[in-house]
């Protein structure tokens, strides 16, 4: 997946969690991941009886074209999602399914992990299945996960990667108000080619300003 630490070979061997024995865990999320309800989707955390949907949705040539390599089998994606509970207890990672409200079929997720510790800066990263491209599913999707990352996870900045030719990835990320911020010259491997990426940023300023909780006096006032 675009940018996110999981591998395949990894997961089989590094099963045990990463908290210390002992730890407490008091946050709810690293217990399980709230479900989240938009007008179109309903975001729930991921089980292993979802491997052969994003099997399916997810290693489509169009999608897989610009993103790390996802699992190449169903057996892949189920130590995927066991990876991503771990991760997820262990306070550095979440994963969402994305699902049709009133389904329960996984058709794509969204990943976000922290870059610093206390998720003070994340990345995220997603994919959906081609046939929803272009229906609104992935923005109101974004919009559910921009506010659990920015109110729940605690997230100030939170940073997103597209390839420079992933025309939809860049103009999915613009539409959820990312400024982009830069070229990564060279910093993606693809097929034995390094691609350029454009950095993109959201900060929880911008965020609160464009989803009307923090007035334009606000955001004036902290830059
Ligand atoms: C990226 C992805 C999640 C976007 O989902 P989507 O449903 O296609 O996204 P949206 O339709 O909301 O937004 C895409 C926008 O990019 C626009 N777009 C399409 N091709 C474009 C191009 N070459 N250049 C610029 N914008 C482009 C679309 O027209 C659309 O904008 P519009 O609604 O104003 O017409 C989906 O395409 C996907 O899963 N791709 C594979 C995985 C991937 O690349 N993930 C990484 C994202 S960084």
């Amino acid at each position: 997946m675009e940018r996110m630490p999981y591998q395949d070979g990894l997961a089989r061997t590094q099963m045990a969690p990463q908290s210390q024995p002992g730890e407490v865990v008091t946050t709810d999320w690293r217990e399980k991941l709230p479900v989240l309800n938009g007008s179109q989707v309903t975001l729930r955390e991921l089980r292993t009886s979802d491997a052969p949907s994003l099997f399916a949705m997810l290693t489509t040539e169009e999608v897989a074209r610009f993103i790390s390599p996802p699992p190449s089998t169903v057996d892949g994606f189920e130590r995927f999602i066991t990876w991503t509970l771990r991760q997820r207890a262990t306070g550095s990672y979440a994963c969402y399914a994305v699902t049709l409200k009133g389904f329960d079929t996984a058709i794509g997720i969204f990943q976000v992990r922290e870059s610093e510790p206390s998720f003070t800066t994340a990345e995220w990263g997603f994919a959906i299945g081609s046939p929803f491209w272009g229906t609104g599913v992935l923005q109101d999707a974004a919009a559910l996960v921009l506010k659990f990352t920015f109110e729940t996870l605690g997230v100030h900045r939170l940073e997103a990667r597209a390839a420079v030719q992933n025309g939809r990835g860049n103009g999915a990320l613009q539409k959820m108000g990312a400024v982009q911020e830069g070229i990564l010259r060279r910093s993606f491997l693809k097929n034995g080619i390094y691609l350029d990426q454009v950095l993109y940023g959201i900060v929880k300023e911008d965020w609160m300003v464009q989803h009307g909780t923090a007035s334009r006096d606000l955001y004036s006032r902290v830059h």
